[in-house]
């Protein structure tokens, strides 16, 4: 049978956008930006997309296209008899351990979403409570929730399964149709939640931490959380692009299409700051207040008990996090059921439910890690930090190595100009410089930043 292929350039733009733009851009990059010096870090991130984030997107977009098959089968495709295929495994595995945690936390933002509709959400806290009781409030509530055995896991499971019914739905009628309208949905929200923000009274304090960097913050430790950052963000380094490459056409522009995902990736980290960062300054919430990780939970919750309609903001903001995460889980289990039904000959329907069903179980230990499992420990992390912690850190970073050596050592020298010319024709200067990224600064620099960690 054919691959399927997207069925046009604006649906496979905003199919890959989905991929890129989710709680990565939304939860994460706010509370990675906050702990690393702020406009310091998002100077070093954007640093990154552009020396790293681009090339390696290309150079996965061209093994995908080139190959036209899975993310394994790429490599065994492009060079027979090797074990490069290994590098299409170890993507395929971290992307199954990104889901498995990814997914947990794509469940509380459906919970915040009802909690917000009900109302319940803001049920016990007046608009006028210090700003100390009020953060007490909130954080009690998060961990209360996250803690707990049972909430969590209903809606977990019920984020898995909104997953299997899209997927079965095929690459067409199911990833890239709700990609076409939950995108714009999701630029429409920020957008409205930017405006709201920026218009808070003290606002320009927020984004001054946000915008004007502050040189002396420019880390090596701040380098590495950017470089990590800009793989996960961009969803690199594990085949996913790999995967959605081989559904590109033929006539499918790669240069012009990286740099539009790329950019609307970054907007929406660099929209996510201007929401954040002012309504807390706005609020009188700063330094202690703000915990990376509750930033989105807890922080927000806070700023929105203050504005009137409390839960009609809540509830539109959690939307906009589900509909970032959605789009962001089927990606990631795009990679094996696409490799389910190419190497092991399965329809669409029984790959998607190889690959789900297991999810369930899995979720399941990475949702109890917060509650009863909570002593199960793996190197002294609970079960959803360790897989969160060994695909950043080393999965990630080493597949990514692997994919720009493969691209751009392994394959004959004009294997990535001739996928990028035949339709891009991107100018020469900015050919040396994809061709020069993908071949040394990409492996140069993850191999600083591995060895350093080291
Ligand atoms: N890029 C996604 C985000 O920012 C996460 C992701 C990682 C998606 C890997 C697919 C593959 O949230």
């Amino acid at each position: 049978m054919a691959k399927a292929k997207f069925s046009s350039r604006i649906g496979l733009i905003a199919a890959t956008v989905g991929s890129a733009v989710g709680l990565g851009n939304i939860w994460r990059f706010p509370a990675e930006t906050q702990t690393n010096g702020g406009a310091a870090f998002l100077l070093l991130y954007i640093v990154c997309v552009f020396l790293l984030g681009i090339p390696l997107m290309l150079a996965e977009f061209s093994l995908g296209r080139a190959s036209g098959t899975d993310s394994v089968t790429a490599f065994s495709r492009l060079r027979p008899n090797s074990k490069w295929w290994l590098t299409g495994v170890l993507g395929m595995i971290s992307s199954y351990f990104i889901l498995c945690f990814y997914i947990v936390v794509a469940g509380w933002t459906v919970e915040y979403f009802f909690q917000s509709l009900t109302g319940d959400l803001f049920n016990g806290i007046s608009a006028h409570a210090s700003v100390e009781s009020s953060n007490s409030f909130f954080t009690t509530k998060m961990e209360k929730y996250i803690n707990s055995d049972f909430p969590p896991l209903i809606f977990t499971y019920l984020m898995i399964l909104i997953n299997l019914g899209v997927l079965i739905g095929g690459v067409k009628k199911g990833i890239e149709r709700i990609s076409m309208w939950l995108m714009p949905l999701l630029f429409l929200l920020l957008l409205t939640f930017c405006i709201i923000s920026l218009s808070f009274p003290n606002s320009a304090e927020g984004v001054r931490f946000f915008l004007t960097p502050d040189f002396s913050k420019i880390t090596p430790h701040a380098l590495v959380n950017a470089l990590g950052q800009a793989f996960f963000s961009l969803s690199l380094g594990m085949g996913t692009l790999i995967t959605y490459g081989a559904y590109f056409p033929k006539k499918t522009k790669l240069t012009q299409t990286a740099f539009t995902v790329s950019m609307l990736d970054l907007l929406v980290a660099v929209l996510t700051g201007l929401i954040i960062f002012p309504a807390v300054s706005s609020f009188g919430l700063s330094g202690e207040d703000l915990r990376g990780s509750t930033l989105v939970f807890v922080t927000l919750p806070e700023v929105f008990a203050q504005m009137p309609a409390p839960s009609l903001w809540a509830a539109l903001f959690f939307l906009l996090l589900m509909v970032a995460a959605l789009t962001s889980t089927v990606s990631m289990a795009e990679v094996t059921i696409s490799f389910v039904e190419e190497r092991w000959k399965r329809s669409r329907r029984v790959a998607c439910l190889i690959v789900i069903l297991p999810l369930f179980i899995l979720s399941t230990l990475c949702s109890l890690s917060f509650g009863s499992l909570k002593d199960w420990t793996i190197g002294g992390m609970t079960i959803f930090n360790f897989l969160d912690n060994i695909t950043a850190n080393y999965m990630l970073p080493i597949g990514a190595l692997l994919i720009s050596i493969f691209a751009g050592w392994i394959m004959p020298r004009d294997f990535m100009r001739n996928e990028l010319r035949p339709f891009g024709a991107p100018a020469r200067t900015i050919y040396t410089i994809i061709g020069n990224g993908v071949r040394w600064i990409v492996p140069g620099l993850i191999l600083i930043v591995l060895i350093s960690s080291f």
